[in-house]
């Protein structure tokens, strides 16, 4: 195919963590830099797609010819996602914290009456929803991160999500703000090791995966 195999394409693509407050000044949160899928989006968009990135908090540049929403929660990066549908390909790469707390209005203070009780209540399963979505978009992506029994897990997570592929990474080789990563591709027809690779080709390998799905190119 030519240069830009994604032309007329609307990708969707969440990447980074999610910040949940517990009061104005506190929040719970994880250490993903993002970094992933922002090398996605711009792949994508490299590819010719026009691209709708949902970023939570992280610092990086907006790839060129990304269009960029910043969310805090995972409330706002679904209902994000939810207002840049139609789209052809989501990719879901952010790691949305499982759990958020009920904000306090105001600080929470040191009074010598002891810890304040933290009461967390499930977060929506963004990529679950968009599976699952009457307006589902034709190639849903997810990642998985898991520590041990990696093709079980994440050929399990595949189907319950209801995503199409899923790219899979044993995070106990110490992935999380490294520029390499190892990952497996996770699709029907079972998985495939692209063996340990920087996150950058992970992206682009992906993008020309997505690019020949569409293409029709087994
Ligand atoms: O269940 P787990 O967090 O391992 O699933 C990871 C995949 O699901 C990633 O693609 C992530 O972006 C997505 N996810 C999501 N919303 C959540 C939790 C995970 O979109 N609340």
């Amino acid at each position: 195919f030519g240069p830009k195999p994604l032309a007329g394409r609307h990708a969707l693509v969440t990447a980074g963590p999610t910040h949940e407050p517990i009061d104005p000044v506190r929040f719970i949160g994880n250490h993903s830099s993002g970094k992933q899928g922002f090398a996605i989006a711009a792949a994508l968009a490299a590819a010719g797609a026009r691209v709708t990135l949902v970023a939570g908090p992280v610092h990086l540049a907006t790839p060129a010819g990304v269009t960029r929403i910043d969310v805090m929660t995972a409330r706002q990066m679904q209902a994000a996602c939810e207002a840049a549908l139609p789209a052809d390909i989501a990719v879901m790469v952010a790691a949305v914290a499982d759990w958020r707390a009920e904000a306090a209005p105001a600080k929470l203070k040191k009074d010598g009456s002891g810890p304040p009780p933290l009461s967390l209540t499930e977060n929506p399963d963004i990529l679950a929803g968009i599976g699952h979505h009457a307006r589902r978009p034709a190639l849903v992506v997810g990642f998985a991160a898991e520590t041990g029994d990696l093709i079980a897990h994440a050929s399990a997570k595949r189907l319950k999500k209801g995503a199409d592929w899923i790219v899979a990474n044993d995070v106990s080789e110490g992935v999380f703000g490294s520029d390499h990563t190892h990952v497996q591709l996770i699709t029907a027809a079972g998985p495939e090791d692209w063996g340990p690779t920087p996150k950058q080709a992970v992206a682009e390998r992906l993008a020309g995966r997505i690019a020949r799905h569409f293409d029709g190119t087994p």
